[in-house]
């Protein structure tokens, strides 16, 4: 049978897929994306991927691997069939299916679905019996490790997730400017084998980080993004304390944050830390403590807690 993992798709053979259906049919019959065409060599050039959940994230890859000629895409299975179609038409090939039964054998599975759903539609996966020791099964997510593929473990197939690091809202201008994203990426050997070097050709900076920590990988993306924007808000706060109208508050802390941002990433954390605890003085530390205290107890807490993480980062000051 024709589409067997493995044994189908070459370079420019993009839009057939492996049985004779015309993967530009007039369910997503468009234009080729207008991205630049790279032509690429190596093994992941001779495979095929299905992607089962291609919304933003799906499509982007979808069309990135299309485009730079990395997999064929074949099936596109997402919860409505209009949906699919929308994204076979963004990523100019894939056949849209409408439910499980319609798949064809993969060489890999590209589970872009919501988080809470990875599980569930890799267990319908699994049990179609599309699975064997050939398969790949990898998914996007960054809250969740490889082992939410487990269902597909079972089955023989070698799993992975690799997280693209960035915001995918508009997906037509990720795709256009993807090179130098990157990717957090654990699992099995021989699934990396494979994406990797595949999302190598569409510009990815692949950077293995261990399964075993991936949730701890995720709460560095919280506490760089959505903690520091509390912060800033925790911040505001005490200027409007103070006395200060809100807005004037942000504009206090634009450049404090900014420059301070830009010192980290520079200089290093440690060298760019400025402050009373950087100079030792820990007096005033107290009396801003105490005042805090009095103030908001909820941020007292959090000025405590940031005291000694930040005792720490100086004392690795040189
Ligand atoms: N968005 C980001 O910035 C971003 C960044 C990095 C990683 N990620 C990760 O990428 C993955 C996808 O996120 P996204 O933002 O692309 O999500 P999204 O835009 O909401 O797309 C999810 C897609 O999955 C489909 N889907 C949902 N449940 C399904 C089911 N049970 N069966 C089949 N298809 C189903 C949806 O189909 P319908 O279209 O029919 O509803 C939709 O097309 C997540 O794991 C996320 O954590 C996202």
């Amino acid at each position: 049978m024709a589409g067997t993992a493995g044994s189908i798709g070459t370079v420019g053979e993009l839009g057939q897929s492996n049985d004779g259906v015309d993967a530009g049919n007039a369910d997503n019959a468009i234009e080729t994306p207008t991205l630049a065409r790279q032509t690429v060599s190596h093994d992941s050039a001779a495979r095929n991927l299905t992607i089962i959940g291609c919304g933003k994230v799906g499509k982007t890859l979808g069309r990135l691997f299309n485009v730079h000629r990395t997999f064929q895409l074949l099936d596109v299975l997402n919860r409505s069939h209009d949906s699919a179609r929308a994204a076979c038409a963004f990523m100019g090939a894939g056949n849209a299916i409408a439910n499980y039964a319609a798949l064809r054998n993969a060489d890999i599975y590209l589970l872009a679905v919501s988080d809470d759903q990875i599980i569930a539609c890799c267990t319908a996966l699994a049990a179609t019996g599309k699975l064997s020791a050939r398969s790949i099964v990898f998914h996007c997510s960054g809250a969740l490790s490889s082992l939410a593929l487990s269902s597909a473990s079972a089955q023989g197939a070698s799993v992975a997730s690799i997280h693209p690091i960035r915001s995918f809202a508009d997906p037509q201008a990720v795709a256009g400017d993807f090179a130098g994203t990157y990717c957090g990426s654990e699992g099995d050997a021989a699934a990396l084998a494979m994406l990797i070097p595949a999302f190598d050709t569409i510009g990815a900076h692949c950077v293995t980080i261990a399964r075993e920590n991936k949730t701890v990988y995720h709460a560095a993306a919280v506490f760089a993004s959505n903690y520091l924007v509390t912060l800033i808000d925790v911040a505001r706060q005490a200027y409007m304390e103070a006395g200060l109208p809100a807005e004037i508050a942000l504009r206090l802390i634009e450049p404090l944050l900014s420059e301070s941002a830009a010192n980290a990433f520079r200089l290093g954390p440690a060298t760019a830390l400025t402050g009373p605890i950087a100079r030792g003085d820990m007096e005033t530390v107290k009396r801003q403590y105490d005042a805090v205290q009095s103030w908001n107890p909820d941020v007292a807490t959090l000025y405590h807690a940031f005291e000694g993480l930040t005792l720490k980062l100086a004392q690795q000051k040189k």
